[in-house]
């Protein structure tokens, strides 16, 4: 077996800050270690909202490829790129549009979603409705396997899946595949053929998922067959001649309970937020204001720490015993609120410590950093390229 494919994107709206860093890029920095891993700067994605402020994008994407290397994903590792640079997007892109149907487009919930929420701005435009579907392109050309989404880019992965069986039934069709499938059933021998047409039978009459793992698990273990009539049968099972597009599957990333500053979710249009490289000095002006229990108006006022936006930090940076000593303490106002929030600024700046070390670094070798995307390009493209011919041929153009 090949070891699965996972490909992400983020688009470049600014700064990364910490809800990113606990929300997303953590789970980035371990996937890259388990998987082959393709991550993407999607500048075009932001184009589709931004298209009066494509000069903040190109400079928002080299902050953001500076976040990624920072956070510690690893070039190494990971293939970290560009998605512009890699034009065959756009063009699987293309294609893909000509048999989209227009109302799969408008039904994406995000749709209607987004356009009421940025209501200043026309979002009545052909590419932002065509939003998923390069999104689609995006995971679709990469065959991957699994793409690490946050809650509400799911939606857009089952669409990804659908646009995949659309394309496979549509192009998927190989000249006499009946008969070459039929051969290869017999090649399988006498009570394994028989096994197989029973399973094919279990799933195209009645949808028994169980029956296609199975059937997949005999497939597996059959040494003598050749790669294209195990990839027949494979088609045949399920009633699609050939796969030329993998559906993928969301690999959903726990929503980020990383509260702001003022309590709410971290998040940009709140104003709440600490950046990801934000100055230590800064950090710390930023906690010491932060608003706690309003019962807590002197000194010796206890409080109630549920109460209290400090609190829900200390359940990301803090162990159990300082929690214990913070409950107490602000219970009986034993501790002052200074107090208190010396630990969680201790915690962000250790965690930011080796974060802003290779920040720095790589600021001051913008060439290193432009190196690295290329090379991911490259790394990026020659997957893609492959996806295209076959994409081509199926098409025929
Ligand atoms: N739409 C995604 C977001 O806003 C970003 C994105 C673009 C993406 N292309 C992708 C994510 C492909 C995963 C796979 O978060
Ligand atoms: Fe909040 Fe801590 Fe002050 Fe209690 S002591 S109100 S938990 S900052």
């Amino acid at each position: 077996m090949y070891a699965e494919r996972v490909v992400s994107g983020m688009r470049p709206t600014g700064a990364l800050h910490l809800g990113h860093y606990h929300g997303v890029l953590i789970n980035w920095l371990k996937l890259q270690h388990e998987y082959p891993c393709l991550f993407f700067v999607a500048d075009w994605h932001a184009l589709t909202t931004q298209y009066d402020a494509p000069e903040e994008i190109q400079k928002n994407t080299l902050e953001m490829a500076v976040d990624w290397l920072a956070a510690g994903l690893d070039p190494n590792q990971a293939t970290l790129f560009v998605q512009s640079h890699v034009p065959e997007h756009a063009e699987l892109h293309l294609l893909l549009s000509m048999m989209t149907p227009l109302g799969w487009l408008e039904r994406v919930p995000t749709y209607k979603e987004q356009q009421e929420k940025l209501a200043s701005k026309d979002l009545s435009t052909y590419g932002f409705l065509g939003y998923p579907l390069l999104m689609s392109a995006d995971i679709l050309i990469y065959r991957a396997d699994r793409v690490p989404v946050g809650e509400d880019q799911v939606p857009h992965i089952e669409f990804t899946r659908e646009i995949a069986r659309r394309f496979n039934h549509l192009y998927g069709r190989e000249p006499g595949f009946e008969e070459k499938a039929k051969e290869a059933v017999k090649k399988l021998g006498g009570k394994r053929a028989r096994l197989y047409d029973e399973l094919r039978t279990r799933f195209q009459q009645k949808g028994d998922k169980e029956a296609v793992e199975q059937a997949h698990a005999l497939l597996e273990e059959i040494q003598h067959l050749s790669v294209a009539d195990r990839e027949r049968l494979f088609g045949y099972l399920e009633g699609v001649s050939k796969m030329i597009l993998a559906e993928p599957e969301a690999l959903l990333t726990e929503a980020s309970r990383m509260p702001g500053l003022d309590g709410a979710k971290m998040s940009k249009s709140y104003g709440n937020c600490i950046a990801l490289r934000e100055a230590s000095e800064s950090v710390t002006k930023k906690i010491r204001a932060m608003p706690t229990d309003p019962a807590r108006i002197r000194r010796t006022d206890p409080g109630d720490p549920q109460k209290c936006p400090v609190w829900q930090l200390h359940q990301i940076y803090s162990d159990a015993t300082c929690r214990a000593w913070v409950e107490a303490g602000c219970q009986s106002a034993d501790i002052g609120c200074i107090d208190c929030k010396q630990p969680v600024i201790d915690s962000i700046l250790k965690e930011q410590a080796p974060i802003r070390e290779r920040a720095e670094y790589y600021r001051n070798n913008p060439t290193l950093v432009k190196n690295i995307l290329s090379d991911g390009c490259a790394k990026a493209r020659d997957l893609a390229r492959e996806t295209m011919r076959d994409v081509r041929e199926a098409m025929g153009i």
